[in-house]
């Protein structure tokens, strides 16, 4: 088989499932430790994962009050990491509405020589209002400014990786020269956001032009991801509109020029295994009985861009508030929550529970055989090229998924069963 499936494990605090910390099957206590992240890293990595994947917010926000949602600097874990791993790639999320290129592509560049070409840039462009409070007292810049300013961004990140030549350290001893600066040329980019000299002061990383990903599905998201993304994270909850986002997705990446396989769209999921279908639904069912109901408003808050909830009867329909959605939030998450409220006729709290439990991501909840049935079927159905992995409870999750799906992905020959490459560019591309 030539098409194989990619996996990114997704990371958050002891799993992303709200309030899961108070299961007995996790210790809140390990949320914040590199004994946690490396478990978590071993874990993904035993079983040929393309990636570990730390996002970020900038912010916890009220959140913290029900769920192990911690942030800390993916950069520093992922650094950590590097000396725990051998072969996975590790991707970290920064923003470029609160950074400076520089400053973003030395870290990964630095990020990609410690882990000899597993690095990736997971790129985002900052939906939350809050975060915009510890950086300056205004607002969240608007949609289309934040997006303007991430393509200008991206391109001179991506400049500043390739102003070293590979050969330019010579360190030759006999002329006393170390580094060739006929090998080494500035950037002098000159834009409308940024003014990068250049170069970056370390040597050209193992990959170069790093592995990029890009997590936005708004039309200036898709577009920034379709000129330079290697992977799309997407949120999906039906096959059909899954198909119809690769298919825009990879008609995108031809119009800037690239092979409509350039870009790998791997959908979220929060797999919930069990032995057998009515222990996974069982399971799906203790971790639903973990949502803090009387916290629900300002959950689904947080998840629809910060709009006000707070009238809302918990019991009643969940209403059409599209137009009250804040113009410079996430666009394209809220819209779809909303849409799905209204076609499934859920209530509030029904929403937000069934958001809250699988972080607004598709639950597939099943026995093995299930589980990896449902992803063969998007798969082979050209829905995904490969999925998110967002456990609900930390490590266990992610171990229940690894030992139990990926063996059976790879006896159907879906999935690599050891890696073949040595960078994450590497096994994106295999
Ligand atoms: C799997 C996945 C991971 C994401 N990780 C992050 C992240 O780490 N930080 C972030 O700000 N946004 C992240 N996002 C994106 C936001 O949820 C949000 O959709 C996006 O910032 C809004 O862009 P849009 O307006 O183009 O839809 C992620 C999305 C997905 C599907």
């Amino acid at each position: 088989m030539t098409r194989q499936m990619h996996f990114a494990a997704f990371i958050q605090g002891v799993g992303a499932a709200q309030g899961v910390w108070k299961s007995p099957r996790t210790d809140a206590a390990a949320a914040m430790t590199l004994n946690h992240w490396v478990e978590v890293a071993q874990i993904a990595e035993a079983a040929c994962f393309d990636a570990f994947f730390l996002a970020d917010a900038l912010t916890i926000g009220d959140q913290i009050a029900a769920d192990s949602t911690e942030r800390p600097d993916p950069v520093v874990v992922l650094g950590a990491l590097a000396g725990f791993t051998q072969r996975i790639g590790l991707i970290g999320t920064s923003s470029t509405t609160y950074n400076e290129p520089f400053t973003v592509a030395r870290q990964f560049a630095t990020l990609d020589h410690l882990t000899n070409g597993r690095a990736g840039w997971n790129i985002v462009t900052t939906a939350i209002q809050a975060a915009a409070g510890n950086f300056g007292s205004d607002p969240l810049p608007a949609h289309q400014d934040r997006y303007e300013r991430a393509e200008e961004f991206v391109q001179v990140v991506v400049g500043l990786w390739e102003c070293w030549q590979e050969d330019a350290i010579v360190a030759d001893v006999a002329s006393g020269t170390y580094g060739d600066l006929s090998r080494i040329r500035p950037l002098d980019h000159v834009g409308k956001f940024f003014q990068v000299k250049g170069p970056l002061p370390v040597r050209r990383s193992p990959q170069g032009r790093l592995a990029l990903s890009q997590a936005g599905s708004s039309g200036p998201g898709m577009r920034l991801g379709a000129r330079w993304a290697d992977l799309t994270f997407t949120t999906q909850f039906d096959i059909e509109s899954s198909r119809a986002f690769v298919r825009e997705t990879r008609s995108l990446a031809t119009s800037f020029g690239r092979p409509s396989n350039a870009l790998k769209v791997l959908p979220g999921i929060m797999p919930i295994v069990g032995a057998t279908t009515a222990e996974a639904r069982e399971l799906a069912n203790e971790f639903a009985s973990y949502v803090d109901i009387d916290k629900i408003h300002a959950f689904l808050s947080h998840h629809l861009g910060g709009v006000d909830l707070s009238g809302l009867d918990p019991d009643e329909p969940f209403p059409d508030i599209t137009d009250q959605l804040p113009a410079n939030a996430s666009v394209s998450r809220p819209r779809l929550y909303i849409q799905t409220a209204l076609r499934e006729k859920l209530t509030v709290r029904q929403l937000a529970q069934r958001m809250a439990m699988s972080l607004g991501h598709r639950p597939v909840i099943g026995t093995a055989d299930e589980v990896a049935q449902d992803l063969i079927t998007w798969f082979d159905a050209e829905a995904a090229d490969g999925f998110v992995v967002i456990a609900a409870d930390l490590p266990q999750g992610l171990r229940d998924f690894a030992e139990h799906v990926v063996p059976r992905l790879q006896d159907r020959g879906y999935f690599r069963r050891k890696y073949s490459g040595s960078t994450l560019r590497e096994h994106l591309a295999s």
